[in-house]
């Protein structure tokens, strides 16, 4: 074998082997009594008022947990307080217009999260006596649930002992035993989600995985320096102890996030805007936007592209460059704000008021910069 493999299996060898010299994950029967208690009195004292623990139907908390899926608290409660009075019941939901529902789903962005939830409501209709079923295997099979969202419906909204772990439970979790393998790994998962199945209470199931969720966004923080003195079971915290809350968890190499170039056309004509209906599958699927092109283009070939179409324009005016996050990408935009003449018409564009924009139309927050200029 050469000196090069040999050198690469010691190598490979290293990165296999987890070295974790503090590990505990041995609680016993009585420390986890006690963990929970501190855990439930702290929540039941200090936990966050928000409008879906109130009244904790399963609709509602179906409806809070798509929607802080991928959104903040902050952001989440205004539209939720709409959707739940303009779309109170399963049944209402099911049979909701699309355009209704996403102009709704306005600026929370991931919008099939929202078409998601009416194609699962048809099935609660049409399947489940027009309720949410109340198992964790049934709930899986609704589109926009997984195991996350399974297990805090049942828990929160049913009282059955099932976690919720997500990235802020497992951050919680890996301080608690100070874990030092890579949080993403799915070995080091497994442990941890053991370990919260064993400090997960048999009634209470609700108000201790919502206590872990409070104690992820307020004082065991994922960025900055976590609140350890505030915190209700910093005396169950190894990385407490041992001065490792800050540095854990460790959490491996992030991908390298992809970048698309963009430009964005602000077209007015009589004070109309001219927006177009994006494609039915795919990114933003069916929602309304400004034309838009793939790459940086010139007034110039802006112009063009406008005159090839029997438009034209009489003024052009470049715009504050903007960037926009989804999940898996960036958009970085450059717009324009043009104005045409000409009656000729492009079947795919529709000119809107200002009015119909703000009660209509259902536009992208990627979008939104453009518009308020
Ligand atoms: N994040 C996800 N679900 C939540 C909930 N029920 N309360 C607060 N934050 C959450």
């Amino acid at each position: 074998m050469s000196l090069f493999f040999r050198l690469l299996m010691i190598f490979v060898d290293i990165e296999s082997v987890e070295i974790r010299p503090l590990i505990r994950y041995n609680f016993g029967m009585d420390e986890i009594k006690e963990f929970q208690e501190a855990l439930l009195n702290w929540y039941r004292k200090s936990g966050r008022v928000l409008p879906w623990r109130s009244d904790p139907s399963p609709y509602k908390v179906w409806i809070s947990e798509i929607m802080l899926q991928q959104t903040r608290v902050d952001t989440v409660i205004p539209y939720f307080n709409r959707f739940i009075s303009e779309i109170p019941t399963i049944k209402d939901l099911a049979e909701t217009d699309d355009e209704k529902l996403y102009k709704l789903w306005q600026g929370l962005g991931y919008y099939r999260r929202a078409s998601h939830l009416k194609k699962a409501a048809q099935i609660m209709v049409d399947q489940y006596n027009g309720r949410l079923p109340e198992n964790f295997n049934d709930l899986l099979t609704l589109p926009g649930i997984g195991a996350y969202t399974a297990g805090a419906i049942l828990s929160i909204a049913f009282n059955i002992s099932i976690p919720a772990v997500d990235g802020n439970v497992f951050r919680i979790i890996a301080r608690i035993n100070a874990e030092t393998g890579d949080i993403q790994k799915a070995s080091v998962k497994k442990r941890l989600e053991a370990c919260v199945k064993e400090l997960i209470p048999s009634t209470d199931a609700g108000d201790f995985n919502q206590a872990l969720m409070d104690l992820g966004a307020n004082i065991c923080i994922p960025n900055g320096i976590p609140k350890c003195e505030e915190c209700p079971v910093k005396n169950f915290c190894k990385a407490y102890s041992e001065g490792l809350a800050y540095t854990l968890p460790v959490k491996g190499n992030k991908a390298v996030r992809k970048t698309q170039e963009i430009t964005v056309l602000k077209i007015l004509r009589d004070n109309r805007l001219a927006l177009r209906k994006r494609e039915e599958k795919g990114l933003l699927s069916n929602l309304w936007e400004l034309p838009n092109y793939q790459s940086f283009l010139t007034e110039e070939q802006c112009i063009k592209i406008l005159q090839n179409n029997g438009f034209k324009v009489t003024s052009i005016m470049p715009m504050e460059r903007v960037k926009h996050a989804f999940s898996h990408m960036d958009w970085i935009m450059i717009g324009y704000l043009i104005t045409v003449e000409g009656n000729e018409d492009l079947s795919s564009w529709t000119w809107v008021t200002r009015e119909e924009i703000l009660n209509v139309y259902s536009i992208p927050s990627a979008f939104l910069p453009f518009l308020s200029v």
